[in-house]
Formats: structure tokens, sequence, C-alpha cells
């Protein structure tokens, strides 16, 4: 019973007034052996459920996401980035581990005949060339690699939406670059993936060296994002804007 916090309560609460009940007086001297001692289990017992259930709380919200955000691997704990970034120490990006999947399309996408045209297949190489030998001075500052995203049907029987198809590119350090695209084009839900709102299906995304699937805490440190609608003041300049939200 004691494995369940209610009943510990209840126990602590029935110590207490059946020792008011018995006009005794409660102190830091006799709390040891007040009714048998259970009145210092019970604390014992309440100090350790409130570290498990604070810890376990912690876990659940960083692997089970409910509505919008990226959740980390169950097993994250034992991951060595997650150690890494909480003991500070600089991170090196972990794509390199699956970068065969990175440089090729998905084999659904190669089966239905998706063929790069030239020039996006030329971007789609150079930001591959920028993981396999990487030069930390001339680094693109955003890196979209081989990102694809598929929503499911609006019922299980509708075959699934591919919102994204396999998008690689990079934009420059100090470089001010547009994404443009007819509606429904997926340039939000490319945002979307590289803020954290959601997870690509596959592919990723860099912010300089980290990772959108690993590095999110260590990205939203450094970067800002200046939504589409609704909250722009007519007064401000679109610089201003940029700063302002940037410093949030
Ligand atoms: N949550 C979702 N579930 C299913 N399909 C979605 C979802 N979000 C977006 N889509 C679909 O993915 C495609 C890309 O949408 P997205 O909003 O990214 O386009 P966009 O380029 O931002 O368009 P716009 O110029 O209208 O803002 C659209 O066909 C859209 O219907
Ligand atoms: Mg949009």
């Amino acid at each position: 019973m004691m494995l369940l916090p209610p009943f510990v309560m209840m126990r602590f609460t029935n110590v207490i007034t059946t020792a008011a009940a018995s006009f005794e007086k409660v102190t830091f001297a006799n709390i040891g052996t007040v009714n048998g001692g259970s009145m210092a289990q019970c604390l014992v017992y309440l100090t350790v459920h409130w570290f498990f259930w604070m810890f376990f709380r912690w876990y659940l919200e960083q692997v089970v996401v409910g509505g919008f955000g990226t959740p980390k691997h169950p097993l994250f704990l034992f991951q060595r980035e997650f150690w890494d970034g909480l003991l500070g120490k600089s991170a090196q990006t972990n794509t390199k581990a699956t970068l065969q999947d990175l440089e090729h399309l998905p084999e659904d996408e190669k089966k239905a005949g998706l063929v790069r045209p030239r020039d996006v297949d030329k971007e789609h190489e150079r930001i591959i060339d920028s993981l396999k030998n990487p030069e930390p001075d001339n680094m693109d500052a955003v890196r979209i690699v081989n990102m694809h995203k598929q929503f499911p049907g609006a019922t299980p029987k509708d075959p699934p939406k591919t919102a994204v198809r396999s998008v690689s590119l990079g934009v420059k350090q100090r470089e001010c670059f547009g994404l443009l695209g007819h509606n429904g084009a997926g340039k939000t839900t490319v945002i979307n993936m590289m803020t954290g709102l959601f997870p690509p299906t596959s592919g990723t995304g860099l912010i300089g060296n980290f990772d959108i699937a690993t590095d999110l805490d260590k990205i939203y440190s450094t970067m800002g994002v200046c939504p589409q609608h609704n909250i722009l003041w007519g007064e401000l300049s679109a610089k201003v804007h940029q700063e302002l939200f940037v410093r949030l």
C-alpha cells in the first residue's frame, strides 16, 4: 500500500489525528517513535515518492508528446548526446550515423519514380558533402537534409498525404533566404519541422551543427521564430520584428 502516495498520505494523517486525539505531542525528538515509528516512515516514503514522481513526469514530458513537440528516444538517458549536452560538452552532430539514409531518397519515393531536377540535386549533393567533409569555418547556418514529411490520411482508409518531398537546401551565414512556393507546397510544414513543432518522417535539419532531432534545446537558445500571422505590429519594420523575435 505504501507504494501508492494517497495511501501514505492517508496513513500519515491517520497517525497525526490519533496522536492529537490522545494528546500526544509530536516533536522532532519523538517523531521516530510516535505510533511505532510509522510517522517517520510515512515522511520517508512521501519524500521518495516526491522524487520518483517528479522524475517520472519529467521523463514522460521528454518522450511522450501530446499535441506539438518532438519526442526524445525512450532510452535517451542512456545516450551519450544527452549527457554531453547536460554537462555542456560541445555536441558533435549525430547525423553521420544516418548519412546513408540522408543521402538517398526514401524507398517509396524511389518506387514512385521521383527524380530531383539537376539544380535541386546539385544543392542536395552540396549539403551531403558538407556533412561528409565538414568545414566549420564555412558552414551553412541552416541545412535542411533530405527532409520528408508524410501526414496520415484523414481516415485509416485514406492514403497518407506527402506534404514535403525530400527537400535539401542550405542557407549561408548572414544570408537572407526566401522560401517561395504555391499554396500547399509545404513551406509552413518545413518551418514547423525546423522549429521542432513536429518531427520529419525522414531526413533532418541542422541549425549550425545542431540537429533538430537531438539538440532542440540548444537550437532554441540561438533561434527566434517570427510567426506568419496575427501578432505582427504595423508600426514596426521587418528588421525590428526580426530583432524582437530573435531575442524572445
Ligand atoms: N497536419 C496535417 N495533416 C495533413 N495534411 C497536412 C497537415 N498540415 C499540412 N498538410 C498538407 O500538407 C501540404 C503542405 O501544407 P503547408 O501548410 O506546409 O503549405 P504552405 O506551402 O505553407 O502553403 P501556404 O502558402 O498556403 O501557407 C498541404 O497540402 C496541406 O494540406
Ligand atoms: Mg503556409
